[in-house]
């Protein structure tokens, strides 16, 4: 068995800023409700013609990560592609990147796990790098929510959490024995697939039927969340998985460095730091600036970490996200 770690990090954020102000001049809502409930100040929107979209954000972030693992894009052999908003039905994002990058034939894998997926996705990377299979892998997270949420007051309670952007990682073999991914763990538990969904258009809720069975009762391609549910799930299980991976390493809370919590709430993340007896310095957060990103935000928040110089060599770094499904992981490097 080798070893894995990640050589490189990249991350990209349409330009265009939505604050909290913004939003309420669109719909019934205010910037002292989203602040309290959930952290967040602003996010980031795509905009008509500014050439985004969710393989293209990816695009964007992978070169970056490539640049700064110093290898070529033809050096990656498998592209694994998270995200919940594809720019189409099929094929995945993975092949779109594939072509954008001009990579001549590797493997494209595009993975569906909402706001674990990028957990998912480092995770299916550390195994193929681990067992020798491929040398670089790179793993995106990207999503563009902002054309696909319910902006009026019927959706407020979802629409005003999501943001647009992409982050990205090499996963590549390491040299350096005990350095690098040392475990990761996921989770999912289907019996809540239906609390934070998008239903349509899928095969069940095909657009012609919708459009047949009178759109104005009953739409189901907005996503629906049960938030209170998805909240109480939501730190119990980050909670678990953190633990079960510093269990695996024999390691304690207390040996944490950083922890990079999936960016859903700013209050999921107060909670788990309370419950650990975490520093602020020990947790990152970035939720304020870009809302709730998905599969993305992990990412994201882990090259900000980086690029500020809150991860240094031989620092534990933990990964922890949970989502729609519900599914749930967590991934404990040492960097
Ligand atoms: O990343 C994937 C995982 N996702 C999560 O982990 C999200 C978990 N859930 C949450 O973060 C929270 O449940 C939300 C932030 C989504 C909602 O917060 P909440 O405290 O659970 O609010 P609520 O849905 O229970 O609504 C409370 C009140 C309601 O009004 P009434 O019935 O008390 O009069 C809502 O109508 O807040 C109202 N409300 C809003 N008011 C202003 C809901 N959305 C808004 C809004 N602006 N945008």
């Amino acid at each position: 068995m080798y070893q894995s770690k990640i050589s490189g990090l990249g991350h990209y954020v349409p330009e265009n800023v939505v604050t909290n102000d913004q939003l309420a001049e669109r719909i019934d809502t205010n910037d002292a409700w989203i602040q309290e409930r959930t952290g967040i100040k602003e996010r980031r929107h795509i905009v008509k013609g500014d050439g985004n979209s969710t393989s293209v954000m990816g695009v964007k972030a992978a070169k970056i990560a490539i640049e700064r693992a110093g290898i070529e894009a033809n050096d990656i052999g498998l592209i694994i592609f998270a995200t919940l908003s594809p720019d189409m039905y099929f094929p995945g994002g993975g092949v779109q990147v594939q072509d954008m990058l001009e990579i001549d034939t590797c493997p494209a894998l595009d993975v569906r796990n909402q706001c674990s997926g990028f957990v998912y996705a480092l995770s299916t990377a550390d195994q193929f790098v681990k067992t020798g299979m491929y040398e670089h892998v790179l793993v995106i997270g990207s999503e563009h929510h902002s054309g696909g949420l319910d902006f009026t007051d019927r959706g407020r309670s979802v629409s005003v959490i999501f943001g647009d952007g992409a982050g990205a990682a090499i996963v590549s073999r390491s040299e350096s024995d005990g350095q690098g991914i040392l475990s990761t763990h996921l989770h999912s538990e289907g019996k809540h697939k239906d609390e934070l969904a998008l239903q349509g258009p899928s095969t069940r809720y095909w657009v012609p039927q919708i459009l047949k069975e009178n759109p104005q009762e009953n739409i189901p391609y907005f996503p629906y969340m049960n938030g209170q549910l998805v909240f109480k799930n939501a730190v119990v299980r980050f909670s678990e998985v953190i633990k079960e991976g510093l269990d695996a390493n024999g390691l304690d809370v207390s040996d944490i460095d950083m922890l990079i919590p999936h960016q859903a709430n700013l209050r999921i993340s107060q909670f788990i730091q309370r419950k650990f007896g975490l520093r602020d310095d020990q947790v990152f957060n970035n939720i304020q600036k870009f809302g709730n990103t998905t599969a993305a935000s992990i990412p994201i928040a882990l090259t900000e970490a980086w690029e500020a110089g809150k991860i240094k060599k031989g620092d534990l770094v933990v990964l922890a996200a949970f989502g729609s499904g519900f599914t749930w992981g967590s991934v404990i490097i040492r960097w």
